[in-house]
């Protein structure tokens, strides 16, 4: 399957969809997970510090046989770790962990308050160093993104947060497109909580897709990457079998009447 990738400001290239690894902790599934989600394309992996199994990407990675430099890896800086010290040391721990000496993006997981000016700068060092090639932000808003324009060198690459056709946040979509930085959309399934919406479900049936085909589509076509998470080796398949076929302009204007502010994670809406 060749999946389309959209262009990072370093040039280097980053495949549309990823597979989400939030609470796969059980070994087995996930080697499971990460040899079906291979052996159908994806190489384009999103873990964090917090999810508890860089390590067991660092395992798979390296049985599977696929060269490092044809995989996509993210992880994130965790909350405690944001002082300049504890960062620093704790990349180092998910380098190790992930057995490899660079990741292609390391993203500060929350705009912690107070802390998370020194935490981007520490961020640049470790880019400047080669430990990342790309470094960005998750859960920023509009507000949060402007504040960094008064102490950024690097402008973040992506900015990670919550999207779904429930959560559709279309004035962050243009803020970050406008200042060339990647929308990455995680929870694009909403957590998999709605799963039963009439008008998704009629425009499935209408393509002849399914209704996670039709949310995750819905992503992609608005330049988005989409992080799906699924330890399901048929829905891991079914996830990325998204490139076939297009929304039409009906089926865009019925999804966008579904936004309705739903979070399924956290909210950094009231983060000073
Ligand atoms: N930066 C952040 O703060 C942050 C926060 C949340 C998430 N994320 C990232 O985004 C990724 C995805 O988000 P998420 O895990 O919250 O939720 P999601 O991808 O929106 O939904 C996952 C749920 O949907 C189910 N599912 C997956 N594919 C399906 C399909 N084709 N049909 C029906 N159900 C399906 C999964 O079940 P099974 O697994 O049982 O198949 C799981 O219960 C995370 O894993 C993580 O990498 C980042």
């Amino acid at each position: 399957m060749d999946v389309p990738a959209l262009a990072l400001p370093n040039g280097q290239q980053v495949p549309q969809i990823g597979l989400g690894l939030w609470k796969v902790q059980d070994d087995q599934q996930f080697k499971a997970g990460f040899q079906a989600a291979i052996d159908v394309g994806y190489r384009h992996f999103d873990t964090a510090q917090i999810y508890g199994n860089e390590q067991m990407l660092g395992e798979a990675w390296k049985v599977s046989g696929v060269a490092r430099e044809q995989l996509f890896i993210t992880t994130k800086i965790w909350l405690k770790n944001f002082g300049q010290r504890h960062l620093q040391k704790s990349f180092t721990e998910s380098l190790d962990k992930l057995q490899t000496d660079y990741v292609d993006l390391l993203l500060l997981h929350f705009p912690v308050t107070v802390l998370r000016k020194k935490a981007w700068q520490a961020l640049e060092e470790i880019q400047a160093n080669g430990g990342a090639k790309n470094i960005g932000v998750s859960n920023y808003t509009i507000r949060h993104l402007d504040e960094m324009k008064k102490y950024a060198k690097v402008t973040p690459a992506v900015n990670q947060v919550e999207l779904h056709v429930f959560l559709q946040q279309p004035e962050l979509i243009k803020y970050c497109q406008d200042h060339g930085i990647v929308v990455e959309a995680y929870s694009p399934l909403a957590h998999g909580e709605v799963m039963d919406d009439p008008v998704v479900a009629g425009i499935a049936e209408k393509h002849g897709k399914s209704y996670a085909q039709i949310m995750l589509r819905w992503c992609t076509e608005q330049n988005l990457v989409v992080l799906a998470k699924s330890i399901t080796p048929s829905r891991i398949k079914e996830n990325i079998d998204i490139f076939d076929f297009e929304l039409d302009d009906e089926d865009k204007q019925a999804l966008t009447k579904l936004d309705r502010n739903l979070r399924t994670c956290w909210s950094p809406v009231h983060v000073p």
